[in-house]
């Protein structure tokens, strides 16, 4: 099989590139090796960026965010049992905060693609990079029924997130690579239980962070600061509810809605990133290149920016012959990538309770929030970097 760019990988990345590079008339295979379902089903990220939302409505698969998606025009930081809202809209002179699920948004783009006769191929196995140093690089890999296949391309998009093939098929001379792990994890849960708060609640408390969060009318998505190792066996839905009461908890008695835990998992954290994202031609994009702890809410974001100044390059490139897009990929992305690394380590470290911290640093934090809520500078630099910078 041939195409001019194949993909690895049905992520956020995967997919808006496979959708932009149709825009611009460039063919594209996806090689996924989960199923359908499994990628439709994930529960990951939640928010999104202004300009994510205003491309996914200039790719004509907005429709259904619209609709069911929560359009916020601010976020509340909450400490010692106040509650501080910043106005984002009013910060940033007019842009949102938007709650719609990283699945969702899988959903859409999948129907839209499949709809346009894309082709996906899921539940591949066996990926492989060969000859990405050359004009004809090729993926090897077996399809879904155990048959051996190759795909031959002009070049290689790895949106294969942090565990895939394509970092790995860089030589590890090429690459430098950046990474601070945190000492904290996030348990999520979703509930099915109202909202408890028209938006998301961002709480620093010393027994740890907490986050208030939405995903319909009838469901709360919910996380708290554990330990990473942490066993789900130590967190029956009694200890998440009674950390989550004291965690959110106010002076003026604001009360959080409870039901059922329909769902619940633990994630660790790291900040990570690969300098370089292209070598011959392979490009890696998103979680493939760079994590974010999602303490920013960034690492969709981030991954769709990546792609966004990938089929800008290639349109250049296909269209005029023009490699100088390429050549510049990394540097403009990762530009971009290390202030949303920024953001998202200092939202981390300003939020969390680290037990190894010392008095001295939890006061600086607590001075941080402070400063926040009480400088528009201050608050101005946080609502631009969430609401997301410019590309
Ligand atoms: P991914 O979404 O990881 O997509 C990569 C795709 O490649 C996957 O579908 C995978 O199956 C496929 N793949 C992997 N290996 C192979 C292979 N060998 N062959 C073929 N295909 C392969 N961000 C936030 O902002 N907020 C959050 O709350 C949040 N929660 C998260 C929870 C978890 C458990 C994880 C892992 C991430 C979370 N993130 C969150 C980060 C956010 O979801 C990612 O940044 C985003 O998914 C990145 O998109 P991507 O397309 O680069 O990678
Ligand atoms: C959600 C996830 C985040 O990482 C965040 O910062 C805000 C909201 C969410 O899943 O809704």
């Amino acid at each position: 099989m041939r195409t001019q760019v194949g993909i690895i990988g049905a992520g956020p990345a995967g997919l808006f590139l496979s959708e932009l590079l149709h825009r611009h008339g460039i063919a594209s295979v996806i090689l996924e090796s989960r199923s359908r379902e499994e990628i439709e089903g994930t529960i990951r990220a939640g928010v999104l960026e202004n300009w994510t939302v205003d491309l996914m409505n200039q790719l004509g698969v907005g429709e259904r965010m619209m609709r069911e998606g929560h359009f916020h025009t601010g976020i509340t930081l909450r400490f010692k049992g106040q509650s501080h809202h910043l106005d984002m809209v009013e910060l940033t002179g007019g842009k949102k905060v938007t709650v719609y699920p990283q699945h969702e948004v899988i959903k859409d783009l999948v129907a839209h693609r499949l709809a346009q006769g894309a082709e996906i191929h899921f539940g591949v196995k066996d990926v492989a990079l060969h000859d990405i140093v050359s004009d004809r690089p090729f993926i090897t890999y077996a399809q879904a029924d155990g048959t051996p296949a190759m795909l031959t391309c002009d070049f290689i998009a790895g949106c294969d997130g942090f565990h895939g093939p394509s970092r790995q098929a860089i030589p590890a001379a090429a690459r430098k690579e950046f990474q601070k792990i945190y000492p904290y994890g996030w348990l999520g849960i979703l509930t099915e239980a109202p909202p408890s708060h028209h938006e998301l609640i961002y709480a620093r408390h010393d027994r740890g962070f907490a986050l208030l969060s939405m995903r319909s009318p009838e469901i709360q998505r919910l996380y708290i600061q554990c330990d990473p190792k942490d066993d789900m066996a130590l967190w029956p839905d009694a200890r998440i509810w009674s950390e989550l009461h004291q965690r959110l908890e106010t002076v003026d008695g604001w009360t959080l809605t409870e039901g059922p835990i329909i769902q619940k998992g633990i994630i660790a954290m790291r900040s990570f990133v690969c300098e370089t994202m292209r070598h011959g031609r392979l490009f890696l994009a998103g979680d493939a290149a760079h994590i974010v702890p999602p303490t920013g809410a960034k690492g969709l974001n981030l991954a769709v920016a990546d792609v966004l100044v990938l089929s800008r390059a290639l349109e250049k490139f296909y269209a005029q012959g023009d490699g100088a897009g390429l050549d510049a990929y990394a540097a403009t992305c990762l530009a971009r990538i290390w202030k949303g690394e920024r953001f998202s380590w200092y939202m981390t470290t300003m939020l969390h309770t680290d037990e190894a911290a010392s008095p001295f640093e939890h006061r600086i934090r607590e001075a941080d929030l402070d400063y926040v809520v009480s400088s528009r500078a201050a608050a101005t630099a946080l609502a631009e970097n969430y609401v997301g910078l410019p590309i």
